[in-house]
């Protein structure tokens, strides 16, 4: 149950960051969304209980290929507006390229509980063009690895870095068919993209396996729902990660954003209508239409969502 929900959970996000200009790139219908959401469907099972691993397989498969692309284009895009940088400025303090739902005060948080130093090397899981690692590594002094699968992302982000090669690199890679070296970080970030792996489980094992002894994890994680029977899981101890997090034995600690979350979609929606004007004299509507889509879709529905911050202490 929990497996496939999360599956959902997968197929849903696809859906909402399709945009209209983007209907090559990305293309799923809310109504092939709606269909697999048939809870009834999935449980009288018949052909589909015998056609459910390789369906997964596939499903996976094209949501990945997918959100590549989407990726791909909204990096190549982002990378370069002027407009696209007020837009952060004004959402999320400071223009870092972000994507996801992690503004600065909460990055400041993030830093505060990590308390990273000089010397420690750092994992961090989908780090888009690198703007948020290079901060992180700039404030701190600490080591960063950043992996994404968008090739385009991880090409601007090493092409701007090339002059902090000591402290900062790069891998366009998967992080599910990803090995992490054993033993090898003091700390591993996850910001706004775990809700991408299917199986958070073995994710959280092999982040675990790549910690030091005494080493620590920061996640941001948004959890959603598709239905109130699953109300509980939007308690900070009962969600998603949560349960991953407790089967592998992890202690950790978290802090609530969900308000947070809930008033920067609707901020988000409010200020990209300010901007619109700005994107299109910029060439960039596409752009603005992928953001706008994504907010309008999401902003209603805050009483199906959750979001923290958790500290992970491995022993
Ligand atoms: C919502 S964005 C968050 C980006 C950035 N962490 C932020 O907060 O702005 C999710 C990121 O995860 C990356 N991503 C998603 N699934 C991935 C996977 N399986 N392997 C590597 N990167 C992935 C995407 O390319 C994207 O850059």
């Amino acid at each position: 149950m929990r497996k496939c929900a999360h599956r959902l959970t997968s197929i849903f996000f696809c859906c909402i960051i399709c945009s209209e200009g983007l209907k090559n790139v990305i293309n799923v219908s809310l109504t092939d969304t709606n269909d697999i959401e048939n809870k009834d469907k999935l449980k009288k099972g018949g052909t589909m209980n015998l056609l459910k691993k390789p369906l997964k397989k596939l499903g996976q498969f094209l949501s990945d290929r997918k959100y590549k692309r989407f990726y791909d284009a909204f990096f190549a895009l982002a990378d370069k507006s002027k407009t696209h940088a007020t837009f952060s400025k004004r959402i999320y303090g400071k223009d870092l390229c972000q994507h996801g739902m992690m503004d600065m005060a909460q990055l400041t948080k993030l830093l505060e509980v990590l308390n990273l130093q000089e010397n420690n090397r750092v994992l961090e899981l989908g780090c888009g063009n690198g703007f948020i690692t290079e901060y992180i590594s700039d404030v701190t002094g600490a080591h960063i690895t950043g992996v994404d699968y968008s090739k385009t992302a991880i090409k601007n982000a090493v092409e701007r870095t090339k002059d902090k090669k000591e402290k900062l690199s790069f891998l366009c890679q998967d992080i599910k068919k990803m090995d992490f070296s054993a033993g090898t970080f003091d700390a591993v970030i996850v910001i706004d993209t775990l809700h991408f792996v299917d199986n958070i489980d073995k994710m959280v094992k092999k982040m675990k396996n790549s910690l030091k002894p005494n080493g620590q994890m920061g996640i941001f994680f948004t959890q959603r729902i598709f239905s109130d029977d699953l109300k509980d899981w939007l308690q900070p101890d009962n969600t998603q990660l949560a349960q991953s997090l407790k089967k592998y034995n992890l202690n950790f600690k978290t802090w609530d954003f969900t308000k947070e979350e809930a008033e920067q979609w609707r901020k988000k929606l409010q200020v990209l209508e300010e901007l619109k004007p700005e994107f299109e004299a910029e060439g960039n509507l596409l752009l603005f239409k992928l953001r706008y889509n994504e907010a309008n879709f999401i902003a209603p529905n805050e009483h199906r969502r959750s979001r923290f911050l958790y500290h992970v202490l491995a022993m």
